[in-house]
């Protein structure tokens, strides 16, 4: 891995996540394509993006047409061709290491030998996901906050053999999409701030599994007294509680009944329709 300058850009996954991030790569000038395993899920995604767009536009958020932006994004099911002249690759495929390790394995085939390889994993090791690849320095986590339109954050995390050059290369990224990056230094299970988020989310499930607060109590409490823009229920919708008894499961943390319950219905959040609150209905969280 030497000095890379960043150009061109290619996303593996087109869901909450990699539509986020091509989106917020495009709109900084890059050329993006996003790649998923199947076309309706890259037109899925490609759609959301144009939503997203429309919707800064409206508000006056973008400095040029919302076409130009999307001229600057291509799609890609096949994943040789999708990295060929990638300088960066973003992974934000599901949750699982076997799946993670396939892809970068598959990345070390076909990606040019000196682009940056990095996964939006939100808790999985860097170091084992490079393990699956024979250039391991090239490998950097760089984990985006959903919606990664509007998160100003973004985890810049080293694996054990991640260089400097490698994480400089996706800080100075991450920069020049006008947000702003932290080091994580120790591939940590959650990073920093999924470690700090952890209990915000799990204590009040905890206290609704034992029913001694309700979903729309806790909410109410936070975002009436703490000012937090979400309560810990609707963040989890937000983030899909797959993805937070995920991140507590890698931690080794014990779930809460309420979480598992909603796992096991595929009660997901917003994106299944329903999670802690009823979004079918056009209800949402409200607990105002
Ligand atoms: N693109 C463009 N516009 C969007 C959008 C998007 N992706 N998402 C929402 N909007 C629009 C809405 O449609 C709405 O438009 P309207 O006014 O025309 O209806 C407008 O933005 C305002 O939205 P809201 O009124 O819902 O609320 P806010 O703008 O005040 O904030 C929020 C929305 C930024 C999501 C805010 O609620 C927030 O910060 N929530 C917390 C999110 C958070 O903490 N995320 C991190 C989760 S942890 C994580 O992701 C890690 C992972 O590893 C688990």
């Amino acid at each position: 891995m030497t000095d890379v300058d960043v150009r061109r850009v290619t996303v593996l996954g087109a869901g909450n996540m990699g539509h986020g991030i091509a989106e917020v790569a495009a709109v900084a000038g890059y050329d993006v394509v996003m790649r998923d395993v199947e076309e309706e899920l890259v037109s899925e995604g490609y759609e959301s993006i144009e939503w997203s767009l429309e919707k800064l536009a409206e508000k006056g958020r973008l400095d040029e047409s919302v076409a130009d932006v999307l001229a600057r994004v291509d799609t890609a099911v096949e994943l040789e061709s999708a990295v060929a002249d990638a300088d960066l690759v973003i992974e934000a495929a599901p949750e699982r290491m076997d799946l993670k390790k396939e892809i970068f394995a598959e990345l070390d085939e076909h990606a040019p030998e000196n682009a940056v390889l990095a996964s939006n994993t939100s808790s999985l090791s860097i170091m084992e996901i490079a393990s699956a690849t024979s250039r391991p320095e090239s490998v950097v986590g760089m984990h985006f906050f959903n919606p990664p339109v509007k998160m100003a954050l973004v985890e810049v995390i080293y694996g054990a053999e991640t260089t400097e050059e490698t994480a400089e290369a996706a800080y100075g990224f991450v920069e020049s999409l006008d947000k702003t990056p932290i080091y994580v230094r120790k591939d940590v299970s959650g990073f920093v701030v999924n470690t700090v988020l952890g209990p915000y989310i799990a204590e009040p499930a905890w206290m609704v599994s034992e029913g001694e607060a309700t979903v729309r109590e806790a909410d109410a409490a936070m975002v009436h007294r703490r000012g937090y823009p979400m309560g810990p229920f609707e963040l989890s919708d937000l983030t899909g509680i797959d993805v937070t008894h995920h991140v507590r499961e890698e931690a080794g943390r014990p779930i809460p009944p309420v979480m598992a319950e909603k796992v096991e219905n595929g009660d997901l959040g917003r994106k299944t329709g329903r999670g802690h609150y009823d979004y079918e209905s056009g209800a949402g969280a409200d607990y105002t």
